[in-house]
């Protein structure tokens, strides 16, 4: 592969996690309050008491151009469910259920209990909730919209692909996230109860990160390994990656798509593997998550150096050599959560749900995943056994409902 290099083509270039979280003031989607910026090294640090009360109070705004749920540090919690319309379900069932969910909600990103809760003490935690809505093809169509043609299932990929239909397509998702799991489970039972006359849950998929991530802090996977370091500036310049724009539907504009594979890890294989041949199958460090070819996190990774024998150093077969863009378009946003579901029956229950945003899922991800699919060390440990795609709703504005521009 002739890569230019990782930061060597400006277009490509890496823009890290750190960028991401310090970019987010500006975003719009709403920012949890107590980031202190330049002033918190004024002031006296705050008794860990303080933080923990901000922290359980803190709550991010619901109205926007873009729903909440996509720029922010992802918190530590997280649940994705997907729902199936019941069969004899309308355009007006969907515009029921789209207004419902947007008064439930804001409420409850706001602290509030939903209308008809019959707990809302556990509504008063919003620990930086964020709730966000993604439609199938089935949902579009219903309601008389233009369907994007990427709005479908991902091609096949048969070198590695185990997909288990428990783990498939559905009509509807939720990506209910934040920093308390009791948060999360609150949520997604009343968005599941308030709508259960028009759509059941097809699958629940509960992941987690790192409670204390953030500078110096990464996320780590359950490989050990420091995930999500190469990102796109979209709070920036790559915006475009990430937005629907004009060349899509309008009723989408400013929303986006987002890709949920669940992929299972085999521990046992990988406990077998050795330090070097781990840190090979990424081309990063364990311990730093440094490029093999040497400095920090933040360093570029030199993909043209090569050993004594003339060998490139970062594995041709290296996961991070692979999904490395070759074109600056073959980007998006990663935003994965670890999951561990115990061991069952044998089978492999723990593992990364991949979570990835960005505009147009066809032309930016697919290429990534089928490069990957075709060669990737990480596949001797990885194995994707769910996909689906959803288009993700703009923001609400002032008064607006989710999704209403389907309608129009
Ligand atoms: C269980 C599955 C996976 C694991 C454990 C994993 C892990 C990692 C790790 C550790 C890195 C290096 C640090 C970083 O930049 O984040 C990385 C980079 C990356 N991964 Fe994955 N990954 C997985 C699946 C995928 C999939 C399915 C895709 C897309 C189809 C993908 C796309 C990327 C991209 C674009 C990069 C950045 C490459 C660059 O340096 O330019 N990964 N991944």
């Amino acid at each position: 592969m002739s890569g230019s290099g990782a930061g060597g083509d400006g277009a490509a270039a890496p823009r890290r996690r750190t960028v991401l979280l310090s970019g987010l003031a500006g975003a719009g989607a709403g920012v949890a309050a107590g980031v202190g910026g330049a002033l918190a090294a004024e002031r006296p640090a705050p008794s860990p008491d303080t933080r923990l009360a901000a922290g359980r109070a803190s709550a991010r705004a619901f109205r926007g151009t873009h729903q909440a749920g996509i720029l922010e540090a992802p918190p530590a919690q997280a649940a994705f469910v997907a729902f199936d319309l019941h069969e004899q379900a309308d355009g007006d069932a969907v515009r029921r259920l789209l207004t419902v969910w947007t008064d439930d909600i804001e409420r409850l990103m706001a602290g509030r209990g939903t209308l008809t809760d019959l707990e809302p003490e556990l509504a008063a935690v919003p620990a930086s909730l964020t709730v966000t809505v993604g439609v199938g093809p089935r949902v579009v169509e219903l309601a008389g919209a233009e369907r994007p043609d990427w709005l479908a299932p991902l091609p096949a990929f048969p070198e590695i692909d185990a997909l288990e239909d428990a783990w498939g397509e559905g009509d509807l998702l939720l990506q209910i996230c934040a920093e308390s799991p009791t948060t999360v489970a609150h949520a997604q039972r009343r968005l599941t109860t308030s709508v259960a006359d028009l759509a059941s849950v097809r699958w629940v998929q509960r992941g987690f990160r790192e409670p204390f991530e953030g500078p110096g802090i990464p996320m780590r996977n359950l490989l050990g390994q420091v995930d999500g370091t190469v990102q796109p500036d979209v709070t920036g310049l790559d915006a475009d990656l990430l937005w629907v724009g004009a060349d899509g539907p309008a009723w989408l504009r400013g929303g986006s798509s987002v890709v949920v594979r669940r992929i299972g890890m085999r521990l046992d294989a990988w406990d077998r593997a050795d330090r070097a041949a781990r840190e090979n199958a990424i081309g990063r460090r364990l311990d730093t998550g440094a490029p093999v070819t040497g400095g920090t996190l933040d360093s570029a990774a030199d993909l043209e150096a090569t050993d004594e024998l003339g060998f490139h150093v970062i594995d041709d077969a290296a996961h991070m050599r692979r999904a490395h863009a070759t074109a600056p378009h073959e980007r998006f946003l990663r935003r994965p959560y670890s999951y561990d579901d115990g061991v069952e029956g044998g089978g492999m229950r723990t593992g990364l749900v991949f979570v990835a945003f960005q505009a147009d899922p066809a032309r930016q991800f697919v290429p990534v995943q089928r490069r990957l699919a075709q060669a990737d060390l990480l596949n001797l440990w990885t194995v994707p056994v769910g996909s689906a795609v959803f288009a993700v709703l703009p923001g609400a504005g002032s008064g607006e409902v989710l999704g209403q521009a389907m309608f129009a």
